[in-house]
């Protein structure tokens, strides 16, 4: 072949190849092949040939049926074949009463009252895994028993800012904790044959601005502190639903992104199951069709969008998507794989024959939400022993503020819930105290929670302020009960909150009744870190979170002694909010500039920023004190040199010197201070509660693999184990190290 000849062949070749391109679909390059493969082998082989059998006998109507809602909180099944509906229902910490068939107003049943569990920021800061199984197997039980398929929740988004409205209804600030505490809690929903939804995927960490806000972080915060607690949930606890998020990532909406849901969700983690929209979080039907969205909830409805008639029609997987698969713009293969998808969650719910029947407001759930409660709170100071508070004859106590009393189980948005009852704490403790005498008056009061709106209180701010400070001088002992109370703009989803110190008035109520009674303490209930200017005021400070149906009780229990405290702060209480990594980058780090936000701070959030910029916190995460003392000997790692596919056991002796049984967490951070990388100075690898009785010792045994002890390398986008010293650092709060030891990885 000569040179001319064989120039024209190459150019011929050239222009096929352009030609092809070209007038193949937009989407091409996405292998919707591989991503159906990847989600094969989670079920058995009869249930993927029957899934297969069913997606050939659906008729393309009936497929597109299946990817979208047909009300509130339900999807459409196909009667022709037996296919049932799925129901859902809200939300993390308890079965959300039964909405109406078409708007946000509840349908107002008699029999939809429930169990109120802790909120999970309690649960965090119990750092006890079997105790979150039990969490997740009781709430499962009541969805189940109010026959719904998938429960949405639990929410993991990492603790970035103490603004954020929704942290009460995450696992806090560390990505390690997130995920120990994440995955039994979803083994434990699923037993019940109810899928667990985890949300929201992903960087989801602020409520202000969540619809619109294009989220710009780098590889290495992505994969090290945002992606994990969703790893975990995925690979290890086998989640059957995820949900994805409001916002934009890197330019490309959440819940149909395709770095996020095709490439990292399905083909990297071979995850198996439904990604279902937020609600109203859907804005492309080619988008969703082609980038990882399976089911599309909540487009079009009033309060979160326009509605239209028989808008359930015109949802973009609905009218729009059947009309681009006839026409061929989009392959079948792309509803098939949803279909796969929806199908094999079916089989694990609604069409499970073999679940249990679940149950509802028994004793045991009430245990299980009693005992979450007592082994979250956090006791953050007892200057003077000021708890526990005895049960003399003769001894006034004054139980001042309105979060003694006021509904904390209603308000905060979808995880607002119903239950049959809710124990507040001024009645938990009048049960309790049978000799003292126990006193309330509301001190402040702040307006009924409604969602997105602020409604103030009626009553006169300075009666109220009066009326305390009289209770106060005739008290022996004050227990002021204040804090957020999850009204808007105060730990409530939909927007953010506007201060960082304490509303309604309640800092110069506390510096007053301080000045006319110093035997003060506090109960704060938030599910966020706030300022705390009055701290030196305050003699006793127990961080009592939201803690649902039996708050009283819990309450109760670790005010009067009867349980010894032993919760850890799962994020960071900064002194200042620009203390704060987001908020030491300015605006647009938080919250943005309305269109974009840039996370600054890196891999740096929370106690990593503290640590490692020495920017001491007011209290630290894994901080939290005892009824006993307990000390941390004998640190012992069993071998000095590891390759990287050991495991590293590193064993200690935790002695109770006090005169109270109790409970520790040792934690075991690690760090590299010759990294060739940017590192945290240390960051959370291995935990474990042990109960020790007074005087007594336990030594407990803590595993690390050592892979994990890898950064995640961006020039090579994938985990990089570097060889080398790592520092070994244990105690029982990130601030409160006990021993320092060093291994080798080769
Ligand atoms: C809400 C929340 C989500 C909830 C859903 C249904 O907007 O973001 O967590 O599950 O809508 O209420």
């Amino acid at each position: 072949m000569n040179f001319y000849s064989c120039r024209k062949s190459i150019l011929w070749i050239f222009f096929l190849t352009l030609l092809t391109i070209s007038f193949a679909p937009v989407h091409s390059q996405i292998n919707v092949q591989e991503i159906a493969e990847k989600s094969i082998g989670g079920m058995s082989k009869e249930t993927d040939a029957y899934i297969e059998q069913l997606v050939k006998e659906l008729s393309l109507t009936e497929k597109v049926a299946l990817c979208h809602a047909q009300s509130k909180f339900s999807t459409k099944g196909v009667p022709r074949l037996g296919i049932p509906e799925i129901w859902m229902a809200d939300g993390p910490h308890g079965v959300r009463a039964e909405m109406s068939w078409d708007s946000w107003n509840y349908a107002q049943w008699a029999n939809d009252s429930i169990t109120a569990f802790p909120a999970l920021t309690c649960l965090a800061a119990s750092f006890d895994p079997q105790l979150s199984n039990e969490y997740g197997l009781s709430l499962g039980e009541e969805a189940r028993y109010r026959e719904k398929d998938v429960l949405l929740g639990p929410g993991v988004n990492i603790y970035r800012t103490p603004m954020n409205g929704r942290n009460f209804e995450y696992l806090g600030e560390d990505p390690f904790l997130a995920s120990k505490m994440v995955v039994p809690y979803i083994q434990g929903v699923q037993k019940n044959g109810v899928a667990a939804c985890v949300k929201h995927f992903a960087l989801n960490n602020q409520e202000h601005w969540r619809d619109i806000i294009n989220v710009e972080v780098n590889d290495r915060a992505l994969y090290e502190i945002y992606l994990p607690a969703f790893k975990a949930a995925v690979m290890e606890a086998g989640v059957w639903s995820i949900m994805g998020a409001y916002n934009k990532f890197r330019g490309q909406y959440a819940c149909h992104n395709e770095l996020l849901l095709n490439k990292i969700l399905k083909i990297d983690w071979g995850f198996d199951g439904v990604v279902i929209s937020d609600w109203s979080a859907v804005h492309s039907t080619l988008e969703a069709a082609l980038y990882g969205l399976d089911l599309e909830m909540g487009t079009g409805t009033d309060g979160l969008g326009t509605t239209t008639d028989n808008h359930y029609e015109q949802y973009y997987l609905a009218k729009p998507f059947l009309k681009a698969l006839k026409s061929g713009e989009i392959a079948t293969a792309h509803v098939d794989d949803k279909v796969r998808r929806i199908l094999r969650l079916m089989l694990r719910t609604n069409l499970n024959p073999h679940k249990p029947l679940g149950s509802l407001n028994t004793k045991e759930h009430q245990r299980v939400a009693r005992k979450v409660g007592t082994q979250g709170m956090v006791l953050l100071k007892n200057k003077n022993n000021f708890f526990p508070i005895q049960d003399q004859k003769n001894t006034v106590i004054a139980v001042i503020g309105e979060n003694a009393t006021r509904n904390m189980t209603a308000g905060g948005g979808s995880s607002e819930l119903k239950p049959q009852f809710e124990i507040s704490p001024l009645e938990g403790l009048k049960q309790r105290y049978k000799n003292a005498t126990v006193i309330h008056t509301m001190g402040f009061e702040s307006g009924p929670s409604v969602y997105d709106q602020v409604i103030p209180g009626r009553l006169d701010a300075d009666s109220l302020r009066l009326k305390a400070i009289a209770f106060a001088k005739k008290a022996d002992v004050v227990l002021f009960v204040g804090g957020l109370n999850k009204s808007h703009h105060q730990d409530s989803e939909g927007d953010d909150r506007l201060q960082f110190e304490l509303p309604f008035g309640q800092e110069t109520l506390l510096n007053k009744i301080h000045q006319v009674n110093k035997n003060l303490g506090m109960l704060l209930l938030t599910g966020n870190a706030v300022e705390m200017p009055w701290l030196k005021n305050v003699n006793g400070l127990l961080q009592t979170w939201y803690l649902g149906s039996m708050s009283g009780h819990a309450i109760a229990d670790v005010v009067s002694g009867a349980v010894n405290p032993s919760g850890k702060l799962p994020f960071s209480f900064p002194k200042k909010l620009k203390d704060n990594a987001a908020h030491y980058f300015g605006d647009e780090s938080y919250p943005g500039d309305g269109v974009n936000q840039y996370y600054k701070e890196d891999i740096l959030v929370g106690y990593r920023w503290h640590d490692t910029k020495k920017i001491k916190p007011l209290y630290a995460f894994g901080h939290g004190l005892s009824y006993t003392n307990f000390k941390i000997t004998n640190v012992k790692t069993d071998k000095q040199m590891y390759s990287p596919a050991d495991t590293l056991a590193i064993s200690c002796v935790v002695k109770n010197t006090g005169s109270r049984d109790g409970a520790e967490v040792v934690q075991v951070y690690i760090g590299k201070p010759d990294s060739k990388v940017k590192r945290a100075l240390k960051e959370l690898k291995g935990f474990e509660k042990v109960v020790v009785p007074k005087g007594t010792s336990k030594k407990i045994s803590i595993d690390i693999p050592i892979n994990t002890l890898a950064f995640y390398d961006e020039s090579r986008s994938e985990w990089n184990l570097e060889r080398g010293t790592y520092v070994l650092f244990v105690g029982n709060a990130s601030d409160n190290i006990s021993k320092e030891t060093k291994i080798f990885v080769e």
